[in-house]
């Protein structure tokens, strides 16, 4: 996953930005540009005055809205060499990585979507022993495998309480468990807001899927995730359970809670009655960007979809 990403002939690294409409897939801020007016609420009712730090930036898009409606540029982190170049050249405060943004602290760290492009190793239970997929590199092709689990990851189920299903895969969020501790380690922030596709631990069993990763292009679903090294995006649901006892562990109180709650709980109402009134006064060309503004509203805020999404949202003790 990491060679296929984020490697120089990467998926993300190559050609364009990927997380608009020109790219491969559409993101909440991409949707509505009012995703980061609920963060700039949070930001507001939570007097949140030191710097905010956004991970994986993508377009910067999310970036801007924030920084538009909290009036606080955010620092942002962007892994992708193509993604970064843009964020460099429309002025963004944007750094590669968590090491090369200069120490100082960070009162809140927020990220949309990015959990689920962080490496996964892969784990399978067959008659009660723990093994790992591996991918064999064949002459010019690749093949799954399996070999006993690694120690380090063995330990990451049993710490997160992983029992077996029969017949499904795990996918080990070890490198996001890593990530968030060397955020930690580094900014200290007293918040956390982290959105996602994703699910409890408890909700796994009832998910018909043998495996949660899957590849995308163009906009749509894609194949078998090895026929097509690097030309695809690769992702999985984020084990959200992972994430809350990971926070936990760090003194963070911790509220799992779906997009939908989290948007209504930081002025959702208010804004789509303010904007459907302008709306119904409204003629011509301002009447239908009116239009576009409610029908992203209403996009973020569907339960079948990027409202579905979970919302960790951590503060510290
Ligand atoms: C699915 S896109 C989401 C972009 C943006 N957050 C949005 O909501 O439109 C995921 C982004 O996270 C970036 N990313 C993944 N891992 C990262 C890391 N460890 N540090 C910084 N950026 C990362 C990817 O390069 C990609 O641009």
């Amino acid at each position: 996953m990491d060679e296929c990403l984020y490697s120089e002939f990467g998926f993300f690294n190559t050609t364009k930005v990927r997380s608009n409409k020109d790219g491969d897939f559409l993101t909440s801020p991409e949707v509505s540009e009012y995703f980061g007016f609920f963060i700039s609420n949070f930001i507001n009712e939570n007097s949140i005055k030191k710097n905010i730090l956004e991970i994986g930036a993508g377009t910067g898009s999310l970036a801007s809205q924030v920084e538009k409606f909290s009036n606080k540029k955010p620092i942002v982190i962007e892994k992708s060499k193509t993604a970064f170049q843009f964020l460099k050249n429309n002025e963004f405060n944007v750094y590669k990585s968590i090491e090369s943004v200069p120490n100082q602290e960070i009162d809140l760290i927020y990220m949309n979507e990015v959990l689920d492009n962080i490496p996964c190793a892969v784990a399978l239970n067959v008659n009660n022993e723990w093994f790992e997929k591996i991918i064999r590199l064949e002459e010019d092709s690749l093949t799954y495998d399996l070999l006993p689990i690694r120690e380090i990851n063995l330990a990451w189920i049993t710490n997160n309480n992983i029992n077996p299903i029969e017949g499904i895969e795990i996918e080990i969020q070890r490198n996001s468990t890593e990530y968030l501790k060397n955020l930690i380690s580094k900014f200290k922030p007293k918040y956390f807001i982290i959105f996602d596709y994703g699910y409890e631990f408890y909700e796994r069993e009832n998910k018909p899927y043998k495996s949660l990763i899957r590849t995308y292009k163009d906009h749509h679903l894609s194949g078998e995730t090895i026929l097509q090294p690097t030309s695809t995006d690769i992702t999985y649901d984020v084990n959200f359970s992972s994430v809350e006892s990971f926070l936990k562990i760090e003194d963070y109180t911790v509220k799992l809670t779906s997009q939908k709650e989290f948007i209504y709980q930081n002025g959702f109402e208010e804004l789509y009655k303010e904007i459907q009134a302008d709306f119904q006064k409204a003629d011509g060309m301002h009447k239908l960007t009116l239009k576009t503004h409610l029908v992203g509203l209403e996009a973020i805020n569907n339960n079948r979809g990027l409202g579905g999404f979970k919302v960790a949202v951590a503060k510290k003790l």
